[in-house]
């Protein structure tokens, strides 16, 4: 079959990666995908947020199926363009995307569906959101409701931060998507990641990870898209897992159902764990960055088949094959990331690593200028290592870090350490 991807980041090329190693794939296309990439797939130069030039492609290339990436083309309805021309669609529809389009829509989905989260309340004004601020007390979380770049969320620890983050939404720092707030309880505990593929009607867990958001090591310094990640969570046991199917990811579903609009694609779970028991912090609607790196890591080629089962409404006859190991991935970035950076540095060394089914570089922002591979973007590449053990998969993503000769990037050198 003939297949195209959406998104340019490292996410799709992992995708690109075990989607490519399985028969089933005949011609691999993503858009508008990266320098990394190139040896996967062909890259289409095409704006991926517009269904009908998507639509387009499709039909001039015989595209038998779509994965869509990233959130921007969910919440702009793309995969509703795809499935109306007739198109096969691993992907949310723009209704479901509200999961993670809207915290307010998630919030009371959750409380339709008896899901445990936070305690939470939504104000489309600023008065009665500071006034409920000072009723409640600090810690509290303020959060812009619609999408904002990982940017819309203040953990505020005193009541003067929670206030001045009601401030800041009210007056327009998140855009359209902080014309609505939402404030919720503190949560304590650790965060860990779920991942489960649902069709609309059954689910299917498809694994576990942590990632690391802050920028430097000792978990410090400001938020990021995530500079690490590894797979799987030890603090997810099995039993959590069973809870959290249970409580929070087979109730969405259902309550997703029957509201006329099912959930379709990969569901994020974003949980915070604690006493043994997980309560939800958020969903994505697709695959994280860098999660999905370990993920595929650990999937390998049947990834693309349970993909198309998800795609298809066949995920009740699928099951994993888990392999007893582990995957950890380090990102580079480019100096001055996640604050302002330069683009267009060169980066060596990477033709000469070691590249198989347990070290893969993928690629996140980079571009090739003269045959060279140069820097374009915050995020740059994923160094990611597999193992027997977590140990083992750290040591290989490592020392892919240390075959990469790039004085204009930095990564994190902890990433893992509270598992390892
Ligand atoms: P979100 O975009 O909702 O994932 O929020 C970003 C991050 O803020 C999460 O990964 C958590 O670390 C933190 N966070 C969000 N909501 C809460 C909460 N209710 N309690 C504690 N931390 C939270
Ligand atoms: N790494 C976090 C995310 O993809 O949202």
């Amino acid at each position: 079959m003939n297949i195209l991807i959406l998104g340019s980041g490292g996410r799709e090329h992992a995708l690109a990666w075990a989607i490519r190693q399985n028969p089933k794939c005949d011609r691999l296309f993503v858009a508008p995908g990266n320098a990394g990439m190139e040896p996967l797939a062909r890259l289409a130069d095409l704006d991926i947020l517009c269904g009908p030039d998507v639509i387009g492609f499709c039909e001039e290339n015989a595209i038998d199926l779509v994965v869509i990436g990233p959130e921007a083309p969910l919440a702009a309805g793309v995969a509703d363009a795809l499935r109306a021309a007739g198109l096969l669609v691993f992907g949310p529809s723009r209704a479901a995307a509200m999961l993670e389009a809207s915290k307010a829509f998630t919030k009371e989905v959750c409380d339709a569906c008896g899901a445990p989260t936070a305690a939470w309340a939504r104000f489309d004004a600023a008065e009665p959101a500071r006034a409920y601020i000072r009723e409640k007390g600090a810690p509290i979380v303020v959060k812009a409701d619609g999408l904002a770049a990982g940017k819309g969320v203040t953990v505020a620890m005193t009541e003067a931060e929670a206030i001045a983050a009601i401030d800041d939404a009210f007056a327009g720092a998140f855009g359209a998507a902080g014309a609505e707030v939402v404030i919720e309880e503190f949560m304590e505990g650790e965060e860990a990641s779920f991942f489960v593929l649902c069709d609309g009607v059954d689910c299917l867990p498809i694994g576990t990870a942590q990632d690391h958001k802050r920028v430097g090591d000792g978990d410090t310094g400001p938020n990021t898209g995530g500079m690490g990640a590894y797979s799987p969570a030890p603090v997810l046991t099995q039993a959590i897992q069973d809870q959290v199917m249970a409580q929070i990811v087979r109730p969405t579903v259902a309550e997703m159902a029957r509201r006329g609009t099912p959930f379709q694609g990969v569901l994020y779970a974003g949980l915070m764990i604690r006493d043994g028991r997980a309560r939800l912090v958020e969903y994505n609607v697709r695959f994280g960055d860098p999660e999905c790196q370990v993920l595929m890591m650990r999937l390998g080629a049947q990834a693309l088949d349970l993909i198309l089962a998800c795609a298809q409404g066949r995920l009740g006859t699928m099951a994993v094959r888990w392999a007893d190991d582990h995957a950890l991935t380090v990102v580079l970035a480019a100096k001055g990331y996640p604050g302002s950076y330069a683009k267009g540095s060169a980066i060596g060394g990477l033709d000469a690593l070691p590249e198989d089914s347990f070290r893969m570089v993928f690629h996140a922002g980079t571009a090739r200028q003269d045959g060279r591979i140069v820097a374009a973007g915050g995020r740059v590449l994923a160094a990611t290592g597999r193992g027997a053990t977590l140990a083992e998969a750290h040591a290989r993503a490592y020392a892919l870090v240390d075959g990469i000769d790039w004085p204009e990037g930095f990564c994190r050198r902890d990433i893992g350490w509270r598992a390892l």
